[in-house]
Order: structure tokens, then sequence, then C-alpha cells
């Protein structure tokens, strides 16, 4: 799919992003993945701002960054409401550019299933972020259970059209496979969700 298709199908999602803000099982991931969220913080494909009340104002000074216009608006609104400053841009994150350790943190929630190289973008992660800083991430892929994997498989490309999310894939050897030291993760929903804790690693 090209990316003005993404994008404008991701545009149409946005009311639906908005109801599902208050999901009580991912506000409280959300909760525990944000409480190491400190300082500069970059947070890229950030919807409609779900992880917003759960950054601490005094600590963090947040640039968001998405490729829809209406998630960046509903987000903006969000803030707002929260009554919370952010610098929001409207970029695609895989051709942004910021400074090398730039950032204290960097956050990704549910976002790397739709990016075309996940691995390059984690990688830039570890540029941007600096040497002792946090690198927070919450994403969904292919389970663990075989069953529940062969249907993800089967369903990933109607998936994909329907919601610009890929189903099927391996969230952690993604991670694993970039330059970023994982720290600690956990794993919910037959292994569909993970947790990860990372760190930059500077001698990569
Ligand atoms: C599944 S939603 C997740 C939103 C939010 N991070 C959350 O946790 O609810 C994926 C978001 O990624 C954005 N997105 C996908 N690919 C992107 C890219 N290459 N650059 C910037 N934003 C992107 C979409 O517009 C959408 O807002």
């Amino acid at each position: 799919m090209n990316k003005e298709d993404l994008i404008k199908k991701f545009d149409r999602q946005a009311s639906i992003y908005e109801n599902n803000r208050n999901n009580l099982v991912l506000w409280n991931w959300r909760a525990k993945l944000l409480q190491d969220a400190t300082g500069s913080l970059l947070e890229l494909a950030v919807g409609v701002g779900a992880n917003f009340p759960f950054y601490d104002r005094h600590r963090v000074r947040v640039t968001a960054v998405d490729f829809s216009p209406t998630m960046i608006k509903k987000a903006e609104e969000f803030a707002d409401r929260l009554n919370i400053r952010f610098e929001f841009l409207l970029a695609d994150i895989e051709q942004a550019s910021f400074q090398e350790n730039q950032f204290d943190t960097v956050v990704s929630t549910l976002s790397l299933c739709g990016l075309l190289n996940p691995v390059a973008v984690l990688n830039h992660f570890n540029r941007w972020c600096r040497d002792g800083g946090h690198i927070l991430l919450m994403e969904h892929g292919i389970s663990s259970n075989w069953l529940l994997a062969a249907a993800q498989k089967v369903l990933d490309p109607i998936a994909y059209r329907v919601s610009g999310c890929h189903y099927d894939r391996d969230m952690m050897k993604l991670v694993e496979k970039s330059d970023l030291l994982i720290e600690k993760s956990e794993h919910h929903w037959f292994d569909t969700v993970h947790l990860i804790w990372a760190r930059p690693d500077k001698t990569a």
C-alpha cells in the first residue's frame, strides 16, 4: 500500500481510536510502561494521544509525531483538554530526522505494525535516544500459540487492507534484530502483546 493510501486509512480510523482511548486493559499496560518516561521525549505515531494521561507534565517535554492529519488534530485537542503543551509534528517517522542523542525517552505504542521498515526505525531510536535513556515499546504481533498464529497469518492481508496494521509480525524478533538493548519485557494475550523496556546501544 502506498503511503498516501495508508495515511487516508488512518485518517478514517481516528474516531475509532478516540473511542478506544480509555480501553482499560491498554490503559493499565500504558500506565505501567510509561512510569519511566522522563525528560525530552519523542513519541512516534502518536495517534489520538492515548498515552498523554500517563505523562507527568512536570517531568516530560513531548515531541509527538504522526503522518495522519486527523490523528494529530485529535491528539492536539486532547492535549488542550488535559491542559498540556506538546510539540506536534505532521511527518512520516520513516523519513524523519532528529539530532543524535536528542531525546531522554523514545516511546512507540502499537506503531511498529504499520511501518514499512520497523527495524530501521528502531535503529533510528538508537541514535536519537541519549546514552542511558529509555526506549519504551508496547507492540502487538504474532502469537506463540500455533493455532492463533495460523489464524493471524491467514487474516493478515485482509487486516492490513482494512486497518493498515500487520498482525503477523514477530515483534520480539524485530526488536532483538535492531541495535537496541532489551532490559526487560512482558508478554500478554498468548504473546500477541509485548511491553518492552529497552536502552540504546551506543557501541552499535
Ligand atoms: C495503531 S495506531 C497507534 C496509535 C497510538 N500510538 C496508540 O498507542 O494508540 C498507529 C498510528 O501510527 C501512525 N503511523 C503509521 N505509520 C506511520 C509513519 N510511517 N509515520 C508516522 N505515523 C505513522 C498512524 O497514523 C496511527 O496514528
